[in-house]
Parts: structure tokens; sequence; C-alpha cells
């Protein structure tokens, strides 16, 4: 089978970590596992400066046709003065928008030779393999009214609204219980029915959803206050967490936190699947930004942009076999004490970009 991939380095060290995957993708390729047919394009700032937006309208067309894009990371100090719509991050929101990609998956996993790095105590991070599914494209940050208006009197008022219809609900649960049915069958709905309607009608949502397409999963509601705090007690309890927008952003944080480093951290995130080509737009990208403090000096951690290829693997190109040896490689190389920078502990011995990639593919 053949799979159109689009790749956006976009700025800083993204261009750098992407240079890594590009390698991986050409490997298996030249291997036969799967045709690529790779095609690159310009995001963010360097998008900026070849045509004064963050992203052409060339490049989003191309987006639009491909099977997966692979995305690395934007912005930086050399951007922070361009008009608010063209700034970097902009082409993100557009791609995420346009390519209506509700679903971002964020997994964490503690690989056990990186568990002392962990903000937690060993045992209870070592072997950790959770994933948080937060709905993308609705809630707070995008419902209306959306504004702050001046009551007179020095005073001013912020209103920030959140909405969720029925079908958001139900789509994003759907893929929760999905990807519970291939990982450990559980899935966690966190909201806050106890205080907010958009929490009742989520649970009630799920709830029905359950009884009546899922029932072989196991499905608990949890407060998602009190999951921030089991997060942290006991994550090993997890295995998908299934929750809104901004209570998602937050979790994922606090997810990220237990596995160590930003530089490991993938994600990914999907559209809703066509019915008449079973295609699914799809984004995979790393958690962290454009790291302009380490930009240019071939120090970033290419494992996170490696790792967002793997879910690719997975959820894009049907490979799951080979999303798991990605996996491995990536475990063994750790394993063996090879370590980026940012990886690093005390006085351990660490290795640039280029040569963590390249143990990887060699692993591989
Ligand atoms: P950042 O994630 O770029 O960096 C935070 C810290 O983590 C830095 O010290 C950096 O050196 C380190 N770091 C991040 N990734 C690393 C890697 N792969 N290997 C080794 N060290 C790594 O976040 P920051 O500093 O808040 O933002 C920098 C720029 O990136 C800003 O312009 C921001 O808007 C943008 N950004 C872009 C994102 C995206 O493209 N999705 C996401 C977050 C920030
Ligand atoms: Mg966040």
């Amino acid at each position: 089978s053949s799979f159109n991939v689009l790749l956006l380095p976009g700025d800083g060290i993204g261009a750098e970590v992407a240079g890594e995957v590009e390698k991986i993708i050409t490997w298996f390729s030249a291997q036969g596992i799967a045709k690529f047919e790779l095609d690159r394009g310009l995001v963010g700032g360097s998008a900026y400066d070849a045509h004064g937006k963050a992203i052409s309208e060339g490049d989003m067309a191309k987006a639009q046709a491909a099977d997966a894009v692979i995305f690395g990371a934007v912005g930086g100090p050399k951007w922070d003065k361009v008009p608010y719509d063209v700034r970097p991050e902009a082409g993100l929101l557009r791609l995420r928008k346009d390519l209506g990609l509700f679903a971002n998956l964020r997994p964490a996993i503690c690989y056990p030779a990186l568990a002392d790095a962990s903000s937690l105590k060993r045992d209870v991070v070592e072997g950790l393999d959770l994933l948080i599914v937060r709905e993308l494209t609705g809630g707070v940050y995008f419902g209306e009214p959306k504004m702050i208006t001046d009551l007179g009197n020095g005073q001013k008022r912020g209103v920030d609204t959140q909405v969720y219809d029925t079908f958001e609900i139900d789509r994003i649960a759907r893929v929760a219980f999905e990807l519970a049915r291939t990982r450990r069958n559980k899935v966690s709905s966190a909201e806050k029915r106890n205080v907010m309607k958009t929490g009742v009608l989520w649970n009630e949502v799920v709830t029905r959803l359950h009884q009546e397409s899922y029932k072989d999963v196991e499905l608990e509601h949890v407060l998602a206050d009190n999951c921030a705090m089991q997060l942290v007690r006991w994550p090993k309890q997890y295995d998908v967490i299934v929750t809104d927008n901004l209570f998602g952003d937050v979790l994922s944080d606090v997810a990220a936190m237990l596995t160590g480093s930003l530089g490991m951290l993938p994600s990914a995130s999907l559209g809703a699947t066509d019915v008449k080509t079973k295609r699914r737009k799809a984004l995979y990208e790393p958690v962290h930004g454009s790291a302009p403090d380490i930009a240019g000096k071939g120090l970033a951690n290419p494992i996170a942009m490696i790792a967002s290829f793997g879910m690719a693997l997975r959820y894009s190109f049907g490979l799951g076999d080979w999303a798991d040896k990605v996996d491995q490689a990536i475990a063994r190389v750790l394993a063996k004490g090879l370590r980026t920078k940012d990886i690093a502990q005390g006085s351990e011995k660490t290795i640039g970009t280029t040569e963590m990639g390249a143990a990887i593919l060699a692993e591989l």
C-alpha cells in the first residue's frame, strides 16, 4: 500500500527533529514495508518569511489530500511581533480547524530507563502506559460569547462560554472506546457534572453510548479535579482517559510530567473517518515547541517526533506491529544508556539529535 505523507518541519528544533523522522520514513520505503509518497511544506515562521502567511493555501491543499501530516514545531522570538492572524501558531490552528481534528491523543508512557527522571517515585510511574483522549475543537476555548466588556465604574467583565453538543461528545467518546479495545479495555471519563451542565450532558452521552455499543469495555466516571489528584497519586489505574478540551489541556500536561522530559512526548490529532474512503485526516506532532534556547545546536531530543511517527504507523497506516517496534527501539536505546541532554542525569554522557535518530534507526 502507498501513503501520502506531508512533512511540515516548521521552525527551530522542529526542522531538526523532523529530519530524523524523514530518515526513518525513507528507510521504511526502502525496506518495502510501506510505500510513502513524501512531500514537504512550510508552516509557522518559516512560512511567514516565505509568503507572509503561517501556512499557504497550496500547503493547506496538500494537508487536505495527505493520509497523514507530520508536524514539527512552530514559533520563535524572530516572529514575536508579526500580526496576530499570521503568527506562527496560526498555521497549526488552521490545520486543526480545517482538517476537523477533534480528537487529540496524548500517550504518557514511562520507559523503565527513565523512571528516575519523573517528578514522582519510581514505583508510581515505572511501566506507566496511559492515553489521554482530549476533545480538541469544542468547549470553552471556542464557545460564544467570548469577550471582555466594560461595565463602567472601573470594572470589566471577562466572558468565556463552554458549549458541547451531543454529537461532539458522542464522537470523541467513540474514539476513546475504540482505542480502549486495542489496549487494556478501560475508559475513564472525566468531567464536572457536579457543577457544570456540560458535565451532566457529557456524563449522559458517554453512559448511553457505552450501554448501546461498548458494554464490553469497562467504563468509570471520574470528576476532573479528582482525576488530576489520582494522576499524581497512582496513575497506573488508568488506561484511556476521555475528557473535554479544557480539562484535557490541563490533565495531559500533568500526565506529561509523570514521564520525564518534554522531548519524549508524542501526540496525534485525528478527524472523522470518511464513510466512503475509510480515510481519516490526521496530524502527528511532538508535544514540545520549537525550543529557541537550543535550536540550531543539534541538541534536541528527536524521540517525541519519532514516537509521533510511530503513532502515525498505528493510527493512519495500519502498521501497529511496526509502531510497537518503533516503541521497542526507543526503549532499547534508552536501556543502553543513550541520552540527549534533556534526559541525561548527573554526569551521564550525552549525544546529539542525529546520533539519537541514528541509534533508533539502527535498532529498527
Ligand atoms: P518548548 O517546548 O519549545 O521548550 C520548553 C523547554 O523544553 C526548553 O527549555 C526546551 O529547550 C526544552 N525542550 C523542548 N523540546 C525539547 C526537545 N525535543 N529536546 C530537548 N529539549 C527540549 O516551549 P516554549 O519554550 O514555551 O516555547 C518556545 C516556542 O515554541 C514559542 O514560540 C512557542 O510559542 C512555541 N510552541 C510551539 C508549539 C507547537 O508548535 N505545537 C507548542 C509549544 C510551544
Ligand atoms: Mg497545554
